[in-house]
């Protein structure tokens, strides 16, 4: 089934306090102020995973950023997806645009670290999208197939439906300049349709494809509001817990 769901990405800001209490803050506004079935998340820094799922995650979900594709050994500073489980956590962002540019994380990469978040039972949420170039270059569509193809498109049937794609052009995030409602649909028009080809139309139907990049209290509604556009992933926006929460209740 499709998800409505509304993940904040903190990237690397809030110290450990600072975290806790944001989310706290969060956690109570999303419990008064949450009418429907969509699903809130906040992906935060490792140092706050443990503590956070024990606060409230049974109201928001929690996520981690990334992981190593290695299940453990001699990998310093890295953390497997078995360790982010071990914790509580449900989802994990794979391939975010930071990861793919200051990183160096190619699809192929991208691709064994969905496999192990697969096998430890925690949800992907795989990052996918067109850098400024690309889109006046007019080659983005041919850039995301190649994300699409090289990054998940490997994954059985059984697998691939319990990803969830997001798509964040890079020329938007942190930016200010969010896509417009039709450019976005476009573009998640284009990926539905691309996963029906490989798979069905009804694994296609049921895929949940968020939006990411300069999404705001402003805008999401907008957004939300089109047909192929199933919620956001939120980044500058998930750092204020009003703004969060208002993007979680723009859904119609
Ligand atoms: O992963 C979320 C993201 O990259 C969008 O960031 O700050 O433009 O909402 P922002």
């Amino acid at each position: 089934m499709r998800k409505k769901i509304v993940a904040g990405n903190w990237k690397m800001n809030l110290d450990y306090a600072s975290g806790i209490s944001l989310f706290s803050e969060i956690v109570n506004m999303v419990r008064d102020e949450k009418k429907g079935d969509q699903i809130a998340i906040i992906c935060s820094p490792y140092i706050h995973l443990n503590s956070l799922a024990k606060l409230g995650g049974e109201v928001v979900k929690i996520g981690a950023q990334n992981c190593h594709q290695n299940d453990s050994g001699a990998f310093t500073g890295e953390i497997s997806a078995g360790m982010i489980k071990s914790v509580g956590c449900e989802y994990v962002i794979i391939g975010h645009s930071e990861r793919r540019q200051y990183f160096a994380e190619s699809n192929e990469l991208l691709a064994e670290k969905t496999i192990k978040v697969l096998e430890n039972e925690l949800t992907p949420i795989f990052c996918i999208g067109e850098t400024l170039e690309e889109r006046n270059g007019n080659i983005y569509f041919e850039v995301l197939k190649a994300q699409l193809e090289q990054g998940v498109f490997g994954l059985s049937t059984a697998d691939f439906s319990k990803i969830v794609i997001a798509y964040e052009p890079v020329w938007a995030i942190g930016t200010g300049l969010t896509a417009s409602s039709e450019q976005a649909q476009e573009v998640h028009a284009f990926i539905r349709n691309e996963i029906a080809n490989k798979y069905t139309a009804e694994v296609a139907e049921n895929t949940t494809i968020l939006y990411g990049g300069s999404c705001n209290p402003k805008n999401a509604a907008e957004l939300f509001a089109q047909k192929d556009i199933d919620g956001g992933l939120i980044g500058g926006a998930s750092l204020k817990s009003r703004d969060f929460v208002d993007i979680v209740k723009a859904f119609n």
